[in-house]
């Protein structure tokens, strides 16, 4: 609610003003007039008066309240200055704002005085988007306060930008991003745009990156999310969430968790303390916990939210953070009940060390350092992120279980310098006893595209189903800035996982290899099959029409019978000079993707490429299983035994599909499946 006529009126009138406007709030300033009234000014930063938005050789300036805010960059970054309000009497328990404009505690500052001293601040966080912001004052009521904003800062990023200060009994959301979303899913086109995946996860709008919390509950898969509720590049990083009853079908709900004055909220994980452990339930309503990075200027702690809701709303622990020692690079903690020595354990990463560390907890809040992995794998890779840790199956040769064979996988994320360039995965096989991970063997690729980042598993799923499901980020961060909007970032099919020994050639011995495979779900948005012409031989051969297959995503399951050729495969989503060859390479026993032709790939010149993965023909073929979005391709190589995520941007939508070999003695036989949009 806003009253600018009325209210520039009472503070000419009667100096800074708080009147009441409803029961529970009493403005303070809402800057609807063209002078600051009884506010002393010094300085020029803050101008005559409160500015009606963005001011000359200013980005747009968005998020404030009516047509006016305190905005210092009055004749650019460089001018310096201050505007200190009247005094008024504190008298509800929270002083609610909005701010913006450049990050700089010491020279930057929104700030409440009693008796002259600053017992409150904030900064901006460089953005023209102000957000709300609010301080608990509850200890303060009743005495007299001023505010002062302080612009001292001469460099880029030196301003600030405010309104809206009102008191009020309840802190409000910092961020109305949860309006949006729902105006956005409303509207005719959403989830319509050519490049929107289909049959992936992707936020409506809006910034994603990792996979956070990934839990099962009473029938629901949770799915949280690094979110950016003010944009469509990284920042302001929050908590998304989304449920699901398949795995395929996607309920948005409101922000979790979202970012505080001091603190983004970091990737974690969530888990279900049935038990309630923690006591931060009851018998009757366990909680769900989360256990995520609370990421400061210079320092990460590790910190508890819980929900006793179904995961609907979150209130953070009183007890914050649970884990802190003292580092700037400490995140990502996984967290998992160790049934034989009955306690949480979690790992987390001492990233730039590439170091990780076990902590064990009977409680979800106090943590004892039991051991530490690392550096170890592809050493010389900056930061580790996202770690995980789980128990898998062995698998023999015909993928049924081996009877008691188990290992452990623990995974890791390397920021840089992966297989395909980039950011990625990699993982150990070993044993791990409740305390210490001892690997067995040498750390392994996860994919090999460039496209699969901070996989993490589901906690939590029954054991009469069994499986371990994770999901990944489909993403690189060197390329991270892909051309989608209104929205960025997608999450790869979830894929169940087993390990198996596998002897790539004839050289090498086997090696525990982990196993992906798309979930079964997503075989229940199958449409018609259609076996396609077997080919055999160069140019590549159309298999569809021209429009056939739409823009529509499908699956492909393909057999690839080399012989002598050098290669062979098919190539999808063709249009005219624009296609993404899959194939075989005899030369390099590899599986390929190749998106050197795939559409838009100016955007970053790290983009366009071929990435291979080992593929051993067995039986003289070498099968592909592919799922092809609008957006993205994933390639699972024998069942599963290599994987190839990539992102495409294709600019035709009408594409065909086309098969290949190198010779008349090879062919390639290829079933495809319509794939129904999740949407429809
Ligand atoms: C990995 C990561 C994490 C961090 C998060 C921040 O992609 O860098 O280490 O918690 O993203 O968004």
């Amino acid at each position: 609610m806003k009253m600018m006529g009325v209210v520039s009126a009472w503070c000419v009138l009667w100096g800074l003003c708080s009147f009441s406007l409803a029961a529970d709030e009493l403005v303070v300033d809402v800057f609807e007039r063209d002078t600051y009234g009884s506010w002393q000014v010094t300085g020029t930063a803050c101008g005559p008066g409160p500015a009606g938005g963005a001011l000359p050789g200013q980005m747009a300036v968005a998020g404030f309240q009516g047509e006016r805010l305190v905005n210092t960059f009055h004749e650019g970054d460089q001018s310096v200055g201050t505007a200190t309000s009247a005094a008024f009497v504190i008298d509800r328990p929270v002083l609610a704002f909005r701010i913006g404009g450049g990050a700089d505690p010491d020279r930057l500052a929104f700030q409440l005085l009693i008796d002259g001293q600053v017992v409150r601040t904030a900064t901006g966080h460089e953005s023209e988007e102000l957000v709300q912001a609010s301080w608990d004052v509850h200890d303060e009521r009743g005495k007299t306060a001023q505010l002062r904003i302080v612009d001292n800062a001469t460099g880029g990023w030196g301003h600030l930008l405010v309104d809206d200060i009102r008191q009020v009994d309840q802190a409000p959301p910092r961020f109305d991003i949860d309006q949006k979303v729902q105006a956005y899913v409303r509207s005719p086109d959403a989830f319509r745009e050519p490049l929107r995946p289909q049959v992936h996860f992707t936020p409506p709008i809006n910034w994603m990156n990792d996979p956070n919390g990934l839990v099962y509950v009473d029938g629901e898969y949770h799915l949280f999310y690094q979110y950016n509720p003010l944009g469509n590049s990284w920042g302001h990083m929050s908590w998304g969430h989304a449920v699901s009853p398949d795995l395929m079908h996607w309920e948005h709900l409101p922000l979790a968790i979202p970012e505080t004055e001091s603190e983004m909220a970091f990737s974690g994980c969530c888990v279900f303390d049935e038990a309630n452990t923690s006591g931060l339930g009851t018998q009757d309503s366990p909680p769900m916990v989360a256990i995520y990075t609370g990421h400061g200027p210079g320092r990460q702690v590790q910190n508890v939210a819980y929900s006793l809701d179904r995961g609907r709303t979150w209130q953070a622990s009183d007890k914050n953070p649970v884990l802190d020692v003292g580092l700037a690079d400490f995140r990502d903690p996984k967290v998992f009940w160790h049934a034989p020595t009955e306690r949480w354990v979690m790992v987390v990463s001492r990233a730039v060390e590439r170091v990780l560390v076990f902590y064990g907890s009977e409680n979800l809040t106090d943590w004892t350092e039991l051991s530490r992995f690392g550096p170890a794998g592809s050493l010389n890779k900056p930061n580790w992120e996202c770690p995980d840790l789980f128990e898998l199956a062995m698998l023999a040769d015909d993928g049924t279980p081996l009877p008691g064979e188990t290992r452990w996988v623990l995974e890791v994320d390397v920021g840089g310098g992966a297989i395909a360039g980039g950011s990625g995965s990699e993982y150990f096989v070993g044993h791990f006893d409740g305390e210490r991970f001892r690997a067995e063997q040498a750390a392994r690729w996860v994919d090999y595209g460039r496209d699969f980042y901070a996989p993490v598993s589901w906690d939590n799923i029954p054991e009469d189903d069994g499986r371990r499901i994770w999901i990944g980020w489909m993403n690189n961060w060197e390329t991270s800035l892909v051309p989608t909007s209104p929205w960025r970032g997608a999450m790869s099919v979830p894929r169940t996982l087993a390990l198996k020994r596998v002897a790539f050639n004839s050289e090498e011995p086997a090696v525990i290899t982990l196993v992906q495979q798309p979930v079964r779900e997503l075989s229940t948005l199958r449409g018609d099959a259609r076996s396609l012409t077997t080919v055999s031989g160069w140019p590549p051969t159309a298999l569809t029409e021209p429009g056939e297959l739409e823009d529509m995503p499908c699956e492909l399951e393909v057999t690839i019978e080399p012989a002598d050729a050098r290669s062979a495969g098919l190539r999808i989503r063709t249009g005219e000079d624009e296609y993404t060859e899959i194939g075989y390479d005899r030369f390099d026993a590899a599986v390929y993707v190749d998106r050197t032709k795939s559409g838009n790939v100016g955007f970053h010149p790290a983009f366009a490429g071929r990435h291979r993965a080992p593929a051993r023909v067995v039986g003289g073929v070498v099968k592909l299983r592919v799922v092809v979005d609008r957006s993205s391709v994933e390639v699972f190589v024998n069942d599963g035994e290599a994987v190839i995520t990539d992102r495409i941007f294709p600019s035709n939508h009408q594409p065909t599909l086309e098969a290949f070999t190198g010779s008349a003695k090879a062919t390639v036989k290829a079933t495809v499946r319509e794939l129904k949009s999740v949407y429809r």
